[in-house]
């Protein structure tokens, strides 16, 4: 799993310089549990599924409440008595708790800082962790969206990726989702060993097929600490071809489009108006408090993260001490650089850098990375070609 940033200590009660969230914030709910690891995921999630007080998956919500409460005797929420704007549990596999612990999880936010009205709530959910009540007691509960694990329609390149699921409960999952009146959303990976352009385009026809308003589509990476890192070091598998990954890109982005899909962020497209509003925050480098093991949180300015281990995690905030391992302040030229990096994903991009030559600009232009149209009109903003290299956009705008 990759290794966190070092960064300075945290107090021991989680005070953070300038904790002013008056105008809202968004919180991510970490669930650190799978049934089995993929072989190409290096996020920060165990298959034990029981490490100890406060960390196995029927006593962890305890722990996740104590974190909310260590957040609400942090932040200064003014006279706002709605501050929560958007909720995302991520994981690992948050439907590896009952939909009544995540229920209960949502409720303890709730309870601390209120949520906003019509707020968006969503979980990701891997296709074969749900029945149509557990979806029903998620909505019931106040979940408004889902994310389903899709990944890929074909059995092939599902066992490749290590899914347990087969391509029939996707469809299953998605229509109760849409029974339910829940929004939901597909993820998919291009680029799995053996995976053919024929077995992507059937892919991102299924996932269409699905009429989600809003698909994620992520290109096959391949980290050193994961099974399929140890795999491609021993020549057992050959690591995606970038320009076949790039054609399949751009067959996803053609097909999407023609089926009234947007793309917003590089790797992700909506039907208008669907777009994730947790993720769009994110991107506008918003506030956030990430609660769970190795959970990042951006506060004003400063960000930390939270020690990765569950037990730890746990053992951190029975003692009543902050989880956070470290934490760091962006100084002006890196937020600068960091507001680039993240802007530049999306689709509205953003207005030209001060200080960036105008020859730099017109090399990019050249280059058909960046729109021309939308640089007459001051901003910067990736065609197709460029959301391919958008790290090669951001370095030159550095
Ligand atoms: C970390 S997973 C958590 C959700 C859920 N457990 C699942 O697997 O569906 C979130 C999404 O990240 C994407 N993802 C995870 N690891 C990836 C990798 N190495 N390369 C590309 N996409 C990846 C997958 O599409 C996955 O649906
Ligand atoms: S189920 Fe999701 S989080 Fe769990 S190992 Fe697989 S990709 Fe990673």
């Amino acid at each position: 799993m990759a290794k966190l940033p070092d960064g300075i200590p945290v107090p021991p009660d989680g005070r953070v310089p300038n904790p002013d969230v008056s105008a809202g914030f968004s919180a991510y709910v970490h669930i650190p549990f799978c049934r089995v690891r993929c072989g190409y995921c290096d996020f920060n999630t165990y298959t034990n599924l029981n490490f100890g007080e406060g960390a196995s998956t029927g006593d962890y919500p305890e722990s996740l409440a104590r974190e909310i409460a260590l957040s609400r005797r942090v932040l200064d929420t003014g006279d706002n008595h709605a501050a929560v704007r958007t909720i995302f549990f991520g994981g690992g596999t948050p439907t590896m708790l009952r939909p009544e612990q995540l229920v209960g999880v949502v409720a303890d936010l709730r309870e601390a800082f209120g949520v906003v009205r019509g707020a968006e709530i969503t979980t990701e959910c891997n296709p074969e962790t749900v029945g149509k009540a557990e979806l029903a007691a998620l909505r019931e509960g106040g979940f408004t969206r889902i994310s389903f694990g899709m990944q890929s329609a074909v059995p092939a390149v599902l066992r490749t990726l290590d899914r347990l699921h087969t391509p029939g409960q996707v469809e299953k999952v998605t229509t109760w989702a849409r029974e339910l009146g829940l929004e939901y959303s597909v993820d998919l990976i291009y680029g799995a060993p053996g995976e053919t352009m024929e077995q992507w385009e059937a892919s991102v026809r299924e996932a269409i097929s699905f009429a989600p308003n809003h698909i994620s589509a992520y290109g096959l990476q391949v980290e050193p600490g994961t099974k399929m890192g140890a795999q491609a070091r021993r020549g057992e598998i050959q690591l995606p071809d970038p320009d076949i990954q790039a054609d399949k890109y751009e067959l996803a982005d053609t097909l999407f489009t023609e089926a009234g899909y947007r793309w917003y962020e590089i790797s992700n497209w909506a039907k208008p108006g669907h777009e994730c509003r947790h993720n769009l925050l994110y991107w506008h480098n918003a506030n956030w408090w990430g609660y769970g093991p190795g959970a990042h949180s951006h506060i004003n300015g400063e960000r930390f993260w939270n020690v990765k281990h569950p037990l730890a995690y746990a053992q951190r905030l029975a003692l009543g001490t902050t989880p956070a391992q470290a934490r760091e302040v962006l100084s002006p030229a890196e937020q600068r650089e960091e507001d680039i990096m993240l802007g530049i994903r999306l689709r509205e991009g953003i207005p030209v850098p001060s200080g960036v030559r105008e020859e730099t600009l017109a090399e990019l232009r050249g280059d058909g990375l960046i729109d021309a149209e939308a640089l007459r009109t001051g901003r910067v903003r990736l065609t197709r070609h460029g959301r391919l290299l958008g790290d090669v956009v951001t370095r030159a705008l550095w």
